[in-house]
C-alpha cells in the first residue's frame, strides 16, 4: 500500500514536471495562424512525451510478441514487394495474377532526382500543414483525473461564440478548488458569474476559476464560454483543462456550416432520369461510334442530355434535341475532356459512358439512381460487355500504405470490400470500370486531372481516395463496340487507325510522374 501511494507519488511529479514543461514552453501570445500551429506543435510533442513516460514503466515485465498479430499492423514504412516468382507457362499471369511491384523515385526519369525530391518535400510539407488540425492530435486521457470534460463534439462557427458543455470537478474536499483553462485560437469567459466564484483572465486565452465551494465552481463551470479569434474556415482548437496535478486535453472544432448543394427530385413516384441524370462522354475523331451511341440511347431515353466533349482536330457538327456538343483545342486529351464535360453538368447526377458504348434494354440507369439514392455511396459502376460475351466490371480496392520520407504505397488489387445490404449485384469497391453514375459534384470535387491526356483511368480514384464511397452493380450492363476487333489491325476503318495512333502512343510515364510527385508514392504494387 505504502509502495503504491509513493509510486503514485513519483508518478504525480514526473508528470507535474512534464507539466510545467507544457506550459513553459507553450505561450499563446499574438493571433497569428502560425503561432497556433507552433503551439499545437508544441503540445503534441509533449502529449508524445508523456505517454512514452507511462510505457517506459512497464520495461521490466516480461512479453511476448505475437507475430500473428504484429503482421497485419501498420509497418515502419512500406516496403516496395511483389510476388517472388514468375509462371513459365502460357496465360500463367492470367490464370494466376501475381502482384507487381514497381519502383516510381528512380523511375521518375529526372536526372535531376535530388533537386525533384527537396521540391516534393517542400510540397509535401506544406500539404500537411494545410490538411492537419489538432483534432487529428493523439490525445491521451491520464487515469484517475478529477477532471470532467467533452472529448468530442463540441463545435464553434469561425469567430464565434459557444458554451463548452460538460465541464466538471471532482476533488476529494480541500480548502480551494480551482481550474485552469488554456487555449491558442480563442478566449474563454463566462456568461453569468456564480457567487462565491472566482473568475481570472476573462476574455483571454488563459482562465483560472477557483472557489472555496466545490458545488458553486462546477456550477460556475456550466457558464464557461469559448470564443473563437484566430479565423480558420476549418480547424480545431486544442484546449488544455487543469488542475491542481491533473492536466486534460480536448479540442473544439471550428468550421463554417457546410453549405448542402441540393436537387429538387421533382414530384415523388417514378425516377425521372431526364431531371436527375445527364449523360456525359468524351469523342475524337470516332463520329460514327459517336452517333450509334447517341442513337441507343435515344431508343430508351428520348429526353436526357448528353454533353459532348469533343477533341478531334477538325470536328464535325453533333447535332439534335438534348445534346450539347463542346469543342475543345485539338488532342487536348481524354481527363481534360471529362473535366470539361462534367462541368456542364446540371442534374444531380452525371452518367459517364465511353464514346464506343452502345445501350441496350439492360442498360437500365433507374437501377443505378436507386443505388445512389437509397445508399451513401457516392459512384456506382455498371458492366460493360465486350462483343465475346465477356463482361467486366473492373472492380479494384485501393489503398496507400504510409512509407515515411520517401514518399507511402500505392496499393491495387482487383476485387471489392463487401456486397451492399439490399443490392445483391452490387458490391462496395475503391474502383470500378469507365461506365459509372455519380453525384455530380463529388465527382467535380475529385476532379480529373487534365495533365493525364491518353490512357488513363484508376488515377481519378486514386484521387478519389477517402473523398468518394464506390460501388459496383454487375446487373447494370452496356455494350461496347467492337473494340476487339478495332484494335486488330486488319478490322481497322482509317478513322480506327488514326484513333488508336493517337491513343496508344509510346509509353508515356506522366502516369508515374503523378503519382510520384502529386500523390506523394515511391512505390505501386498491383495484379
Ligand atoms: C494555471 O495558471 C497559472 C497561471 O498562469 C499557472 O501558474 C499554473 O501553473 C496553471 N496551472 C495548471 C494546472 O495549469
Ligand atoms: C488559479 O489561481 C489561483 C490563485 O492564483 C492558484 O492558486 C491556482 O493554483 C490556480 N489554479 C490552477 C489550476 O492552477
Ligand atoms: C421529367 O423531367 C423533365 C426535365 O426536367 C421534364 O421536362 C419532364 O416533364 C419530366 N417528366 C415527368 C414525367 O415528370
Amino acid at each position: 500500500m505504502r509502495t503504491q501511494r509513493k509510486k503514485g507519488l513519483v508518478g504525480c511529479v514526473v508528470s507535474l514536471i512534464l507539466l510545467a514543461v507544457v506550459v513553459r514552453q507553450w505561450t499563446p501570445g499574438v493571433s497569428n495562424v502560425g503561432d497556433s500551429e507552433k503551439s499545437i506543435e508544441s503540445v503534441k510533442e509533449k502529449l508524445r512525451q508523456s505517454s512514452l513516460q507511462y510505457l517506459n514503466s512497464y520495461d521490466s515485465i516480461p512479453y511476448h510478441i505475437k507475430r500473428s498479430v504484429t503482421g497485419s499492423l501498420p509497418k515502419n514504412g512500406c516496403a516496395c514487394e511483389g510476388d517472388a516468382g514468375q509462371l513459365k507457362v502460357p496465360f500463367g499471369d492470367l490464370l494466376f495474377p501475381r502482384v507487381a511491384a514497381q519502383e516510381l523515385g528512380s523511375a521518375a526519369g529526372d536526372p535531376h532526382l535530388e533537386d525533384l525530391k527537396k521540391r516534393r518535400r517542400q510540397a509535401y510539407n506544406s500539404f500537411r500543414r494545410r490538411s492537419q488540425s489538432a483534432a487529428d492530435i493523439l490525445v491521451v486521457a491520464e487515469a484517475n483525473s478529477p477532471l470532467q470534460y467533452p472529448t468530442q463534439g463540441v463545435e464553434v462557427r469561425p469567430k464565434k461564440s459557444t458554451l463548452i458543455p460538460g465541464l466538471g470537478l471532482k476533488h476529494r474536499s480541500r480548502r480551494l478548488y480551482s481550474v485552469n483553462l488554456t487555449a491558442s485560437m480563442g478566449t474563454f469567459n463566462v456568461a453569468a458569474q456564480v457567487e462565491g466564484v472566482v473568475v481570472r483572465g476573462e476574455g483571454t486565452m488563459h482562465m483560472n476559476v477557483s472557489s472555496s465551494l466545490l458545488s458553486a465552481l462546477n456550477w460556475q463551470l456550466q457558464f464557461i464560454t469559448y470564443t473563437n479569434d484566430i479565423f480558420h474556415p476549418n480547424t480545431a482548437d486544442m484546449i488544455q483543462f487543469g488542475t491542481d496535478g491533473f492536466q486534460a486535453t480536448f479540442t473544439i472544432k471550428i468550421r463554417h456550416n457546410v453549405t448542402p448543394k441540393l436537387y429538387d427530385p421533382g414530384p415523388r413516384g417514378e425516377y425521372n432520369i431526364s431531371a436527375l441524370v445527364t449523360i456525359a462522354t468524351k469523342t475524337f475523331l470516332r463520329y460514327d461510334k459517336l452517333q450509334d451511341l447517341i442513337s441507343s440511347i435515344r431508343q430508351f431515353y428520348p429526353t436526357v442530355t448528353i454533353v459532348i466533349a469533343d477533341d478531334s482536330e477538325h470536328p464535325k457538327p453533333v447535332t439534335g434535341p438534348y445534346i450539347e456538343h463542346y469543342i475543345m483545342p485539338f488532342g487536348k486529351g481524354w481527363f481534360a475532356g471529362r473535366n470539361l464535360a462534367v462541368s456542364q453538368v446540371a442534374t444531380k447526377y452525371v452518367l459517364w459512358v465511353d464514346d464506343d458504348f452502345i445501350f441496350t434494354s439492360n442498360t437500365r440507369l433507374e437501377k443505378m439512381v436507386d443505388v445512389l439514392e437509397r445508399t451513401t455511396l457516392d459512384l456506382v459502376g455498371g458492366a460493360v460487355r465486350e462483343v465475346t460475351g465477356y463482361t467486366a466490371t473492373y472492380r479494384h480496392t485501393i489503398s496507400s500504405e504510409e512509407g515515411g520520407e520517401e514518399g507511402n504505397c500505392l496499393h491495387m488489387r482487383r476485387g471489392f470490400h463487401h456486397v451492399i445490404e439490399g443490392f445483391p449485384n452490387c458490391v462496395v469497391s475503391d474502383a470500378v470500370i469507365n461506365f459509372f453514375m455519380a453525384r455530380t459534384d463529388k465527382v467535380r470535387q475529385v476532379g480529373f486531372d487534365p495533365r493525364l491526356a491518353r490512357v488513363a483511368h484508376l488515377e481519378f480514384f486514386v484521387d478519389g481516395l477517402g473523398t468518394l464511397h464506390v460501388g459496383s452493380c454487375d446487373d447494370v450492363i452496356v455494350n461496347h463496340a467492337s473494340k476487339i476487333k478495332g484494335m486488330l489491325p486488319w478490322g481497322q476503318s482509317d478513322t480506327d487507325k488514326a484513333y488508336s495512333n493517337f491513343r496508344y502512343p509510346e509509353k508515356s510515364n506522366i502516369q508515374n510522374t503523378l503519382y510520384y510527385f502529386k500523390n506523394h508514392f515511391k512505390c505501386i504494387t498491383s495484379n
